[in-house]
């Protein structure tokens, strides 16, 4: 079944903190995550991304890799300080991170992949979150990203497709309600006593969907007409299926759901409002869209970059929502139900497989938002225990390999006959890497790192299956 347009490109996701190490090298300043990790009790194993995969000092070697796999396109993020270390409008720009970027991407270029990149993912300057709070000002931030954004506009004229930010949702839940993210706050967490989960995470993503809106702005005005490139927002979100389909308030509950995880942020890109469900549970403890900040984000995706790892089962709740309910008023979530499709574990405790969950999500996103060019810019599992298993074991990822072969054909299925405009794939990841909080326990590469012994990168077997698997689908 040829049944993706023959222009379709794909290849492998990383981001900047995950894969590069090096985090001191050619004035690099701190990230939020660097210093998120030096608290004790927050990462798996007490590790950080200083040494991560060295991919820093080993761009040649991850190009040949992407090579060796036939893969079109790589997404991979900018670290913000390597750029401008403190961060902000009047801080110096550093030429060496500038410099640095430029040949990587000219490499890609001359080796024949298309990079698609991604200007913040999760790592924020450290300066700007001691300067003012980081993403919780909402006049300061936007401005800085937006200055940001217009210095790698213009430096990388090469590129073509530019993500502005990486899951806007984690960053807000996980930085503000958890605190399992930096920058670690979220009142209802014992060990994070600072900050309010009642509100934080709504101002967070408020500010980072207006620090988006003017990145676009800036692009549109003053570098696309030359550059003729695309630009949007990567979102993540996970299929729903109701707990009990003959119950209507669990059918209901399903579509808050991904109203309070996808729709936080694509209504506004393509309505200029939150969602009604979300407003009328927060209230006034989720922001208003000022004229002008509305102006700056509705209509701002020229594509729809889509993060999709799973499925869950979706049970609603009685009674009043918490105040710092962040899901919809929802139990939580269920992965079991008579061991179908979403009953498999993986190494992710968020994580059970589920791929005709994709396909139904992809016609979800697509009805509700007008049939959108879609990039799937994220997808890919881990697989439980693997990190304790021998190397030779490690690269027979049978189940990797599997799980790309039904997610990939489900969004093949979506393209050919739901009329969804899938454009673009990325597996989740080019290599074992820092997997934030769960340190380098959980790998999702498709690339064995061996870390303890000079980083070797031994593909598994799941790297070689997606060439053959993509010819297949793709038309000539
Ligand atoms: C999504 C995030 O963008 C990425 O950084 C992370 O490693 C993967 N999910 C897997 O958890």
């Amino acid at each position: 079944m040829a049944a993706l347009p023959s222009d379709f490109q794909w290849g492998f996701a990383t981001a900047s903190y995950q894969i590069e190490g090096a985090v001191d090298k050619d004035g690099r300043g701190p990230s939020v995550w660097d210093t998120f990790c030096k608290l004790p009790g927050k990462i798996a194993g007490g590790v950080s991304g200083d040494v991560a995969c060295d991919s820093y000092n080993r761009t040649a070697e991850d190009i040949a890799l992407l090579k060796s796999v036939g893969a079109t396109a790589y997404r991979f993020s900018l670290s913000w300080t390597r750029i401008i270390p403190v961060g902000g409008r009047g801080d110096p720009i550093n030429q060496a991170g500038i410099d640095h970027y430029a040949k990587f991407i000219d490499d890609l270029l001359a080796n024949g992949i298309t990079p698609f990149l991604t200007l913040s993912h999760w790592d924020v300057p450290d300066g700007l979150e001691k300067r003012y709070g980081g993403v919780l000002n909402r006049t300061e931030f936007p401005l800085d990203f937006e200055h940001f954004a217009r210095v790698c506009f213009k430096a990388f004229p090469k590129v073509k497709h530019w993500v502005t930010f990486n899951e806007p949702w984690c960053t807000s839940i996980h930085g503000y309600w958890s605190g399992q993210f930096a920058p670690g706050r979220g009142s209802n967490r014992e060990k994070n006593p600072e900050g309010d989960s009642t509100t934080e995470p709504w101002i967070a993503g408020h500010n980072l969907l207006v620090a988006h809106g003017r990145a676009v702005k800036v692009y549109r005005e003053e570098f696309k007409p030359t550059n003729g490139g695309e630009i949007g927002i990567v979102l993540n979100g996970d299929a729903v299926f109701p707990w009990d389909a003959t119950d209507p308030e669990d059918v209901a509950a399903c579509d808050r759901k991904i109203e309070f995880s996808i729709c936080w942020f694509g209504d506004p890109v393509y309505f200029g409002e939150y969602p009604a469900s979300m407003r009328k549970q927060l209230g006034d403890r989720l922001p208003t869209f000022t004229p002008e900040e509305k102006a700056l984000v509705q209509g701002s995706n020229d594509f729809y970059g889509m993060n999709h790892y799973c499925a869950n089962y979706i049970k609603h709740r009685t009674g009043e929502p918490e105040p710092d309910d962040h899901m919809g008023h929802l139990e939580a979530l269920f992965y079991n139900k008579r061991g179908d499709c979403i009953g498999k574990e993986t190494q992710s405790t968020w994580l059970r497989p589920c791929a005709p969950g994709f396909r139904d999500l992809l016609v979800w996103l697509s009805k509700r938002y007008n049939y959108p060019k879609i990039f799937v810019t994220e997808n890919g599992t881990s697989i439980k225990g693997e990190n304790d298993l021998p190397k030779e074991q490690i690269l027979e990822d049978d189940f990797r390999v599997q799980y790309f072969d039904d997610y990939v054909k489900a969004m093949a299925t979506a393209s050919a006959l739901d009329g969804v405009n899938v454009r673009g794939y990325f597996a989740w990841s080019l290599l074992d890497n820092f997997e934030w909080a769960e340190g380098y326990e959980t790998r999702f590469g498709v690339t064995y790192v061996d870390y303890e012994n000079g980083q070797t990168r031994y593909p598994k077997k799941s790297a070689k299956s997606l060439k053959p698997l993509f010819d297949s689908l793709i038309r000539k």
